[in-house]
């Protein structure tokens, strides 16, 4: 496939917006990577950092950062990475006030740049800034969209491979609603080599209920066993994201669990959360419709009333 020219900007230049653009160039994700951040010392070294390495990146991948606005201009994609960080035994829904009042300054300048950017929203509470970023930025559904439970789906994938000893790639299983610790493993459609769990189980005695339950509180204790060890997440996020922002550049109509709004998935409306949805070059498109358990609906409706509360408590 021929690869045109794109762009793409990373706002934030923390430890997540940097992981985010290190990432987005060494995959050479896009071929230009515009970082900006409200500091200039810090923002124009991080870029020089990145800059440094461009004899070893993918050809034609430049990269450039400043705190002026104009940086991010035209951009394809914008990531939202700015935000207040999470400390030791914060939950990520007590940023929500601080992250919301960020994005009302952050968002108009950037749409009034890039109007036909998609936007992808990393800052957490990641569901509620989607839908103030929606919000606020007005531009339709389909150009707003956030990370969501890729990251977590990323992580369970990882601790069913290591349980059952196969590789990564070979399991399919989503974490669905709230990135956060509401969030719900859709164990009922997971599968491994195309073998449904419930099957695997049966088959290997691999994946027991217990086990299962060991994995899903790993995975929502996952971001907070790094925050304590390191002060920060961000280089699995750095690839999270990034495979997001392929899946748009590149019109992947990939199916991933990103954050978006739902208007009567399942019954579940109003609200910015993840369920698996297509991804392709105009952003987020539809929300598959998952055959799920009624426990496993339950539980995401719970979570869709968590984060819609949170939001509305903010004014959105
Ligand atoms: C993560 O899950 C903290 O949301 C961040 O790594």
């Amino acid at each position: 496939m021929k690869i045109r020219g794109t762009k793409l900007t990373v706002v934030g230049a923390g430890a997540v917006g940097t992981s985010l653009a290190y990432a987005a160039l060494i995959k050479g994700a896009a071929t230009h990577v515009a970082l900006h951040d409200i500091s200039a010392v810090k923002v124009k070294a991080e870029a020089l950092d990145l800059a440094h390495g461009s004899q070893f990146l993918p050809p034609h991948v430049t990269v450039e950062g400043s705190d002026d606005v104009a940086v991010t201009a035209n951009s394809d994609v914008v990531v939202v990475a700015a935000g207040a960080k999470q400390q030791p035994g914060e939950t990520r829904m007590d940023l929500a006030a601080k992250t919301v009042g960020m994005m009302k300054s952050l968002i108009p300048p950037l749409v009034e740049q890039s109007p036909g950017a998609v936007f992808i929203m990393v800052t957490n509470p990641v569901d509620v800034t989607t839908q103030a970023a929606l919000k606020i930025s007005g531009l339709p559904r389909n150009q707003v969209m956030g990370s969501g439970t890729v990251l977590d789906s990323s992580r369970l994938r990882w601790l069913i491979a290591a349980e059952c000893a196969v590789s990564v790639t070979n399991v399919h299983a989503y974490i669905a609603g709230e990135h956060g610790d509401t969030e719900t493993p859709l164990w009922s459609t997971a599968t491994i080599g195309g073998v449904p769990l419930k099957q695997w189980e049966e088959q290997t005695g691999q994946l027991s209920r217990e086990v299962r339950e060991r994995i899903a509180e790993q995975v929502v204790g996952a971001a907070y066993e790094v925050i304590e060890g390191k002060g920060a997440t961000n280089y699995a996020i750095g690839l999270a994201g990034t495979r997001i922002i392929q899946a748009v550049l590149r019109d992947e109509h990939r199916v991933m669990p990103v954050s978006s709004y739902l208007d009567d998935w399942k019954g579940i409306s109003d609200v910015c959360m993840s369920v698996p949805h297509v991804v392709d070059g105009k952003g987020v498109g539809r929300a598959l419709e998952l055959p799920l358990t009624d426990g496993e609906l339950q539980r995401l409706r719970d979570s869709a009333d968590h984060i819609r509360e949170a939001a509305r408590r903010l004014g959105f």
